[in-house]
């Protein structure tokens, strides 16, 4: 039998083996995260997604987590269901204008690109209202060109901080595309960011009901642990930089699967039509997670096209670690591939093959639960997991009870994707639309 462990570097091994993902993810800080890899790639260092200190770490998630808790998603229904609801009407016009037919991979960009803005700053980008959904250079299309930076820092790190360290307007004339991108998110964050820490100290509430990421980073501050200016920032970039690409290549990915294979889109429309009846209406994200094809549809997309489906490095504590008859010497750096863990035969049998009844089937389930791993697990489970749900959810459900999706011929993406430590889809996905009138 082939060793499920292949050297990746002189100090970095990939395994696969899913029996091992609880064990180096799972058992809390026990495999902290490599520093080197989190420094590359995780934006900001000072963020709660570039943080190597545990201790740190914690504090930063525990600010974070009644902000992106699944109470606080719920409460947030109306935002979402506003967002949701520009998007489908900016489809139907354009298809019943006969314009160019709607190009899903921008209009879906725009849509997570407004959620995420509105949800964490209190303010949208209004993407979706922009006439050219290109033509300002828009958060979506910042983070794409953000993706590709990724594949540069990685291996020359210290560009990042070159970067960092001059003045926005130099930066901006002569960085490269890609980092112009980042520099340009930052620049706006720092903006926003000033307002909150002027009035840290003060009994904050926001002019906006619920607080915004800044307000909610500031709960991290106290006595033992003081919160700086670059941390604020920082938080507020990963959770916005987290939480756009990664739903918006899920969704483009789902509209694509149905509109490949009808009978998957027509039994998602008949379980919403039956749901419901009124349409739109009614249609919050408690409601739609009682769906059991659209739950079965949604996990599949998860499955086949995890928005990180690479590597997420970890250190070896001191004592070692055995994997099968090997022996890992502490202070090593091991990873595993979500991807890999979706691909397992004995959990996902015809792993290539896009099933969502394979969610639906009444046979023993633990083994499928346990490899699923889309959001990770462990202290760094994704900390926007119940957002993206919701984004998932309601806005799947909207488009298919409304619309019939079929690829149209200058469409271009197909079920192929790169690695550039998120998903990376090529081309444009472009639909013909047929509105139902139901
Ligand atoms: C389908 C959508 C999404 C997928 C598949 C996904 C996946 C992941 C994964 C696998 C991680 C763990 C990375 C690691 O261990 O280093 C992660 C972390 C994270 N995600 Fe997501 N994510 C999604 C959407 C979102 C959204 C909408 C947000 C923002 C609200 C978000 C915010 C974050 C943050 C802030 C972290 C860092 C957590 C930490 O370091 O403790 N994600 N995500």
């Amino acid at each position: 039998m082939a060793s499920p462990i292949i050297r990746v570097g002189p100090n970095q091994l990939s395994i696969n083996d899913p029996d091992y993902y609880d064990i180096i993810y799972t058992a809390g800080y026990k495999f902290p995260v490599d520093p080197a890899y989190y420094t590359a790639v995780g934006g900001p260092v000072d963020s709660v997604f570039g943080l190597s200190d545990h201790v740190a770490h914690r504090a930063r998630r525990g600010a974070l987590n009644h902000f992106l808790s699944k109470v606080n998603v719920h409460k947030r229904d109306q935002l979402l269901q506003n967002r949701i609801g520009t998007l489908v009407d900016r489809i139907s016009s354009q298809a019943k204008a006969s314009e160019d037919p709607p190009n899903l991979s921008e209009l879906l960009g725009c849509l997570t690109v407004d959620i995420i803005t509105e949800y964490s700053y209190g303010q949208s980008w209004h993407a979706l209202d922009t006439k050219d959904t290109r033509s300002e250079v828009p958060l979506y299309l910042v983070l794409e060109t953000i993706k590709s930076w990724f594949q540069v820092s990685r291996w020359l790190w210290p560009l990042q901080f070159l970067f960092h360290a001059l003045p926005f307007w130099f930066s901006n004339m002569v960085a490269p595309r890609n980092a112009k991108g980042l520099l340009r998110l930052e620049k706006l964050v720092d903006d926003l960011a000033d307002e909150c820490i002027d009035n840290r100290g003060k009994n904050l509430t926001s002019k906006n009901i619920h607080a915004t990421v800044f307000e909610a980073s500031l709960k991290a501050d106290s006595s033992s642990y003081k919160l700086t200016p670059s941390a604020i920032r920082g938080d507020a970039v990963s959770v916005v930089g987290a939480g756009v690409d990664t739903t918006r290549t899920t969704l483009m990915m789902a509209v694509y699967a149905a509109s490949v294979d009808q009978s998957i889109q027509q039994r998602l429309h008949d379980e919403l039509v039956e749901a419901f009846p009124q349409g739109f209406d009614g249609m919050t994200f408690k409601a739609c997670e009682r769906l059991p094809y659209l739950t079965a549809f949604i996990k599949e997309c998860l499955r086949m096209w995890p928005a990180s489906p690479s590597v997420l490095p970890r250190k070896v504590p001191k004592e070692g670690l055995w994997c099968r008859e090997s022996f890992i010497p502490g202070g090593t750096t091991v990873a595993m591939c979500i991807y890999l863990m979706h691909q397992v035969e004995t959990a996902f049998p015809n792993p290539k093959t896009f099933d969502p009844a394979r969610w639906l089937a009444e046979d023993d389930s633990t083994l499928r639960e346990k490899y699923f791993v889309p959001f990770s697990k462990g202290p760094k489970i994704c900390l926007g997991i119940h957002l993206a749900y919701a984004e998932l959810y309601m806005t799947l459900a909207a488009l298919f009870r409304r619309f019939n999706f079929k690829l149209h011929p200058d469409n271009s993406i197909t079920g192929d994707w790169k690695d550039h430590i998120m998903i990376e889809v090529q081309g444009n996905l472009v639909v013909t639309v047929e509105e139902y009138d139901d």
